[in-house]
């Protein structure tokens, strides 16, 4: 049995920011502001780290899902074996047009598995709004 195991950790320190016995900030008052800001750039920076990891976890998982062509999504669901009458309209539409084009699960069912990461989508919908205008822009001057 090992000693580790029958230790039970707090989650987090309690309101006097204590683990059980121990913890809290022996520390002169006139330190309080420069720790609360050291914790408070900490936290930021943390944060920060994980978001911008996250992203490149999920770009480098999307860019070998696209070499395989989303193996892992076809080891359950084939393609070959999608009857697109059974689907709703929209589904059908996309993906009889999609596979046409080439495209493979991944391109447009990102964040089925994990949460997308920060920001992702808006990124996405800002893109599409500039090619939606860039589009109507080519059509009126192809067609005026
Ligand atoms: C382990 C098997 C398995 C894998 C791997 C898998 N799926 Fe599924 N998927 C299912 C099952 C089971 C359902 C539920 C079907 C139902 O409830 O009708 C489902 C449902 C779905 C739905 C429909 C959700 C809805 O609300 O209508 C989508 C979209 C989907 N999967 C896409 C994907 C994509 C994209 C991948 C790859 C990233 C993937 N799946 C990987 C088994 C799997
Ligand atoms: C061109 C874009 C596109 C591609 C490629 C694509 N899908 Fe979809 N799929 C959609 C859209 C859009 C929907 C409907 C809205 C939604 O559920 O997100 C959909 C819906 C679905 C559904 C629900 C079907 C229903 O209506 O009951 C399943 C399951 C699914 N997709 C699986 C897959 C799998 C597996 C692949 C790869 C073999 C794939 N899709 C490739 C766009 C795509």
């Amino acid at each position: 049995m090992s000693i580790i195991a029958d230790q039970t950790v707090p989650a987090g320190p309690d309101a006097r920011g204590r683990f059980g016995d121990y913890g809290g900030r022996y520390v002169p008052e006139v330190l309080i502001p420069a720790l609360d800001e050291l914790a408070a750039a900490w936290t930021e920076l943390r944060d920060e780290a994980e978001h911008r990891f996250r992203r490149a976890m999920a770009e480098r998982v999307w860019e070998s899902m696209k070499a395989t062509d989303s193996r892992e999504c076809r080891n359950c669901h084939e393609f070959q074996h999608m009857d697109t009458t059974k689907q709703e309209r929209v589904s059908a539409r996309r993906h009889e047009r999609g596979f046409k084009e080439g495209q493979t699960c991944i391109d447009c069912h990102k964040g089925i598995a994990h949460h997308l990461p920060q920001g992702y989508e808006e990124e996405q919908e800002a893109k599409e709004a500039v090619e939606g205008a860039q589009a109507v822009s080519r059509r009126s001057r192809a067609s005026g």
